[in-house]
């Protein structure tokens, strides 16, 4: 499985504390069945400083694991930099704002607000990042369903859908993934694992109960279809 979407860099967000954590989150993931994983920490972004200061963190971040992945005695999944970026106003503006995107790619995973007063010109933001080439990837759009119509929203605009694997796994969860596979569209599932504990990752069960409710699409909403974007395996 791809996991396009995780909190697992060390001390950097809400996500994993320590590098002992991030590593044991990652072994967790690979024991899930995760070969590649893509680290994505919230960044906000409201200038070109604020791109900088987000990637100088962001390695640090990596650079204090990365000697323990080389060294790790556990199988690991393939470890990618990517960011969370949050919508809150127009990021295609920053010059510097591809340095965001998923490493050697073009997709970007976006958080748009939760709160029912998303900005009216968040479509409109949208479209100016494809503009500038920026493949957008809207993350866990599963927590929208009800606040507003994200398919209406986006309409005619090349974006892709990211869905949080703990949706399948809630009340409703095979509806809400029978209603999505209605429209024509790319839908990826990932774990936005943050920790061990609450908010683990969950690949594995959700990928096992999908398998059993929709069956071969299965594969390509945990794998293929992310695949097929981010061309990470051959
Ligand atoms: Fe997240």
């Amino acid at each position: 499985m791809i996991d396009v979407h995780t909190h697992v860099l060390p001390a950097i967000d809400d996500g994993a504390k320590t590098p002992e954590d991030s590593i044991k989150m990652l072994a967790d993931s690979f024991k899930q069945g995760v070969s590649v994983c893509v680290a994505t920490p919230h960044a906000i972004i409201h200038s070109n400083d604020d791109i900088d200061e987000f990637v100088n963190r962001r390695k640090q971040a990596y650079e204090s694991i990365k000697s323990m992945i080389d060294g790790s005695e556990y199988g690991l999944p393939k470890l990618l930099l990517g960011a969370e970026v949050y919508m809150d106003n127009n990021i295609s503006v920053f010059e510097d704002i591809s340095k965001l995107c998923i490493e050697n790619t073009d997709y970007m995973l976006l958080e748009l607000p939760i709160n029912k007063n998303i900005n009216k010109n968040t479509a409109e933001w949208v479209y100016e990042l494809t503009l500038k080439g920026i493949k957008p990837i809207m993350a866990h759009i599963d927590r929208y369903v009800g606040v507003f119509d994200f398919t209406e929203m986006f309409s005619g605009l090349d974006v892709k859908y990211q869905v949080n694997a703990a949706r399948l796994l809630s009340f409703g969860g095979r509806r809400f993934v029978k209603d999505l596979l209605k429209y024509d569209n790319t839908f990826v599932f990932s774990s936005d694992m943050h920790n061990l504990t609450f908010r683990k990752c969950n690949m594995q069960r959700a990928y096992n109960k999908a398998k059993k409710q929709i069956g071969d699409i299965t594969d390509s909403l945990f794998m293929e279809n992310a695949n097929n974007l981010l061309k990470i395996l051959k």
